[in-house]
């Protein structure tokens, strides 16, 4: 069965109590998770145990170290659906956003040709579109999104329709990390492939720790994401890049380890793909930790850690809608128990009537509940919507719905502290 409560006995961090003694009530998981126990003893083990440059040195422990490394990117490539040729590996979900920016919109953009994201977008993948447009003197244009927090599809399918093959890139989030929708990505895949040979870029840092992904399966061409938002170390991430289109993808980042030869004039780089994208000492011990916390995910189950997510997700929503003082930013409606995946993943935000986000998460910090409040990153989602600021919770394997409950209670302070 799978139950938070034992979880939460992996994750050392949750039960260190703080300053005030109080318990820890962590609801700040779509910026950064907790690490299991597991995972710090990969990384831990693999400095006592392994620790060498990778691909340079001749004797035992660079051999050990090269071993880890090729087994953390086929653990972290097989978890995703996708083979290790189609996995670079980088420092997060805004430098694989970036490298998709630099190592192929560099040289498939031209004036006058659009490029398109989303209004819900994190500013990861908004500001390299907009740095990208500006350097080709290209268009960028920003997919709405509706009253109700989902993407204007029709606006998308108005969009591809009239501009037709000028649209050369299309970016959007699996999972919104303010709104917490859910985008139909099979859909948009369907719609933008119908009008356009426009490649298809996708931010799947806020679904990896919710969903089981296959990469394969989703269509898309370049997917970004982070390992610390699920279970996995800080520094590391992945951009993974569809075979047939590696080809058309150059290197960015230029030094040892990634050439082929090298004169005083210049260098051809190597033909396979991971040491052609890998510039310098990559982060083995890093990929060691975000191998472990997937061989983590996978034993649990993630369709189960779907499901309990789809769980705590509807009874957060039943409780906040409770509240006269509380608007919830994005989609409302609950999933039902049939449905596979609902509108919705991972976190809720929330406007809280009279008071001010930050001062909303001061008061539930008072109470050991530790929550988001601000932009989140998506300032240009805030504008459209005219909201100063929200404060989210988001959950993750270990969260429990007691956990939401102590959230809700301490909410209530909020409303004893600003009524005085
Ligand atoms: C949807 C989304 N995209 C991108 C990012 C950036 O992730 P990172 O800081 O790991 O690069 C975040 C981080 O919160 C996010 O929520």
């Amino acid at each position: 069965m799978f139950d938070p409560h034992m979880l939460q006995q992996d994750f050392p961090i949750l039960s260190t109590p703080l300053k005030s003694g109080k318990k820890l009530i962590y609801l700040d998981n779509a910026a950064t998770s907790q690490k299991p126990q597991v995972v710090i003893d990969a990384i831990t083990q693999y400095y006592k145990r392994d620790n060498a440059n990778v691909h340079r040195g001749i004797h035992e422990l660079g051999d050990r170290s090269t071993r880890s490394w090729h087994e953390a990117r086929k653990t972290i490539a097989t978890f995703f659906g996708a083979t290790p040729e189609e996995l670079v590996m980088t420092r997060n979900t805004t430098e694989g956003l970036n490298m998709v920016a630099y190592s192929y919109g560099e040289a498939c953009v031209r004036e006058g040709d659009l490029i398109l994201t989303t209004v819900m977008d994190h500013h990861s993948n908004q500001v390299p579109w907009q740095e990208l447009a500006r350097r080709k003197k290209a268009r960028l244009e920003m997919i709405p999104v509706t009253r109700e927090g989902m993407l204007d599809l029709e606006w998308l399918e108005r969009k591809v329709k009239v501009e037709g093959e000028k649209v050369k890139i299309v970016a959007f989030p699996h999972v919104s990390n303010t709104l917490g929708t859910l985008n139909p990505v099979e859909k948009i895949v369907r719609l933008v492939r119908a009008f356009t040979k426009a490649v298809i870029a996708l931010d799947a840092a806020q679904s990896a720790p919710h969903l089981l992904i296959n990469f394969d399966r989703l269509g898309v061409d370049f997917m970004a994401v982070s390992a610390h938002k699920m279970l996995g170390p800080m520094g590391i991430g992945a951009l993974f890049i569809r075979q047939s289109l590696l080809e058309n993808v150059s290197p960015w980042l230029f030094g040892g380890g990634m050439i082929g030869e090298v004169t005083k004039e210049r260098a051809t780089f190597a033909d396979d793909l991971e040491d052609r994208f890998t510039a310098g000492t990559p982060d083995v011990a890093g990929a060691v930790g975000w191998a472990a916390a997937c061989e983590y995910l996978s034993k649990l189950d993630m369709k189960k850690v779907e499901q309990h997510d789809k769980e705590l997700v509807n009874y957060t929503l039943e409780k906040l809608q409770a509240i006269p003082e509380v608007e919830i930013v994005g989609p409302v409606e609950r999933v039902k128990r049939y449905e596979v995946r609902g509108k919705r993943c991972g976190s809720v935000a929330f406007l809280y009537k009279g008071v001010h986000a930050h001062d909303v998460a001061q008061v539930l910090d008072s109470e050991g509940v530790a929550v988001r409040s601000g932009h989140h990153c998506t300032m240009p989602l805030h504008a459209a919507f005219g909201w100063a600021a929200t404060t989210r919770v988001s959950f993750n394997v270990y969260t429990s719905k007691e956990d939401i409950d102590v959230f809700v209670r301490a909410l209530g302070k909020v409303k004893e502290v600003f009524e005085k």
